[in-house]
């Protein structure tokens, strides 16, 4: 087997605009899972684990200290158990605008949020002075408005995945990921909705906390988008809604 190459594959949001983004012409509720396990190995209260191992455990627990009969009570769940994902909380929405810093300037200056980060005149991500997620609201160069995707948090990388397969399952098989963002650190999957705008399942972005100022920066096109994950959909930052227009 050839080595794996962890290389990030580069691919910015500008790039992507250029290869096609314009039409031619487009309590919450629980996550229905089996409960989140504990995410370090100081939380694990299976009990094969020493209380060494949840105070000396790095990861989550170690597996080289977990007998192999604790392994399903612990480090996975049964698929008998799988239930349907539900998102905890709509997380941010990404708004295509014809104006990116006009936009901007005004949820800024009239609204009060505060800019976590962008990439030139090309993308924008807004947070709340209050403590939010790294974005509430984000916009996106195009030559109108529209709406590009909605981003609904789910507790865990799991999540992501069985919420993939089970809208797969469904009939919607196309959209982006499973991948990571750059901008928000957010592990994320779009689903495709039927008017082609995006649902997107997220989980572990970035929070704003209000007291400690995010550090906003203009990073470069090959940071806008993502670390890893499969090749971006050629109509991905297409607005479909000009085609309605
Ligand atoms: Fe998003």
């Amino acid at each position: 087997m050839p080595p794996l190459d962890f290389r990030p594959r580069w691919r910015g949001y500008a790039r992507a605009m250029a290869r096609g983004s314009e039409p031619q012409g487009k309590g919450p509720a629980r996550a229905s899972l089996p409960t989140a396990r504990p995410k370090a190995g100081r939380g694990c209260e299976c009990p094969r684990c020493s209380d060494a191992d949840r105070a000396a455990s790095p990861s989550t627990p170690a597996p080289q200290n977990h007998a192999p009969v604790c392994n399903n009570e612990c480090r996975s769940f049964g698929r008998s158990k799988i239930q349907q994902v539900h998102p905890l909380y709509l997380s941010h929405i990404l708004l295509f605008s014809a104006d990116v810093d006009a936009a901007s300037a005004f949820y800024t200056d009239f609204l009060g949020l505060r800019l976590s980060d962008k990439s030139g005149s090309v993308i924008a991500f807004l947070h709340s002075p209050h403590g939010s997620d790294h974005h509430l609201i984000a916009f996106a160069k195009s030559s109108g408005p529209g709406l590009h995707h909605s981003a609904w948090c789910v507790p865990s990388i799991d999540a992501v995945g069985l919420g993939t397969q089970q809208m797969i399952e469904a009939g919607y098989d196309r959209g982006w990921g499973i991948g990571r963002h750059v901008l928000g650190s957010n592990y994320f999957r779009y689903v495709q909705d039927p008017w082609g705008s995006y649902a997107e399942y997220s989980y572990d972005i970035d929070f704003v906390d209000p007291r400690a100022p995010w550090p906003a920066a203009d990073h470069p096109d090959e940071d806008s988008l993502y670390v890893w994950g499969p090749e971006v959909p050629t109509d991905f930052v297409t607005n479909h809604e000009l085609r309605i227009a």
